[in-house]
């Protein structure tokens, strides 16, 4: 087999970010708002706050407004339903974004369940999962949304294929298997969705043309998984403890060394879908901003 091509989020996020640092230029100078996303995060957990200082980091180098709003974690699930009221009604918030997890006494759906659609650039408000699956306009959660965003750019064919997703979580592995089944490019593939319980996962995967890891056990997809030729997307990001400078690994889903060789293409981790993740975010803003300039 040919050496497999990288699927290079990094490379593909710089040249995204370059696209939406332009519209920005051009709504400034053309006197309109400048988009601005918010993001509420609760507590001290490590990687939520990793994750929502990359998502700011972001916005600022696109020339984006942000805010980050960091509450006690114990902020009363009151509390924080007052804080997403008033991000609803802030005609300066276009979208904003509440880190998940949240500490265990507040009610997460309650919270989601509570952010106006139209601000809800995380995609997690049932409305916008809703009229992802009707194909209507919706904000599409972010690793999906970058997924798709991949495959398209690096012009992967998907029709007719047979794609098997790994992980039927609300936010990623069921959003994925959905949009790859649908009528569109990317898309139009025989999706199969496995999950905890499926039975001969191992031949399931062999069959795949393409795989979706999206379960979190690191180095869970693993060379005999995979048949010659397939492409493999790692949605994995889980961290283990290690004997470095940051005390931790960040490890994908996918046993890169021995499966790589077997793929037509291959994303790696880090380096692959979590840098779209973050970007998604922001062309998820773009989108809110440039929905209420119409308003
Ligand atoms: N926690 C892990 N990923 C995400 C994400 O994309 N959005 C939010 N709000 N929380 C997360």
């Amino acid at each position: 087999m040919a050496q497999p091509i990288i699927l290079d989020g990094k490379k593909l996020s710089t040249e995204i970010q370059d696209e939406i640092r332009k519209k920005i230029d051009i709504r400034r100078t053309a006197g309109l708002k400048i988009p601005h996303l918010a993001a509420v995060l609760v507590g001290n957990d490590g990687a939520s706050t990793t994750y929502v200082n990359s998502k700011i980091r972001l916005c600022k180098s696109v020339g984006m407004q942000s805010t980050l709003i960091h509450l006690d974690a114990s902020t009363s699930e009151e509390e924080l339903l007052r804080v997403v009221h008033d991000l609803n009604t802030n005609p300066d918030i276009d979208g904003f974004i509440v880190q998940l997890p949240l500490p265990k006494h507040i009610q997460e759906m309650h919270i989601v369940e509570a952010i106006d659609p139209s601000k809800d650039v995380d995609g997690f408000h049932p409305v916008n999962l809703g009229r992802m699956q009707l194909g209507l306009p919706a904000f599409i959660s972010a690793t999906p949304a970058g997924i798709m965003t991949m495959l398209s750019r690096y012009h992967i064919d998907t029709a007719g294929k047979h794609c098997v997703v790994i992980g039927r979580s609300n936010n990623v592995g069921t959003p994925m298997s959905l949009l790859l089944s649908r009528n569109t490019n990317p898309g139009n593939c025989t999706v199969t969705l496995c999950h905890s319980r499926t039975k001969n996962l191992t031949e399931i995967c062999r069959s795949a043309d393409i795989i979706i890891a999206a379960l979190g056990k690191p180095k869970f997809v693993t060379g005999d998984m995979v048949k010659e030729g397939a492409v493999v997307i790692d949605i994995g990001i889980s961290r283990v403890d290690a004997d470095n400078e940051k005390g931790y690994l960040i490890l994908g889903d996918v046993d890169f060394p021995n499966v790589a060789p077997k793929c037509s293409a291959i994303s790696p981790v880090p380096g692959g879908v979590g840098l779209m993740t973050v970007v998604s975010l922001i062309m998820n803003t773009m989108q809110a901003a440039e929905s209420r300039d119409k308003l």
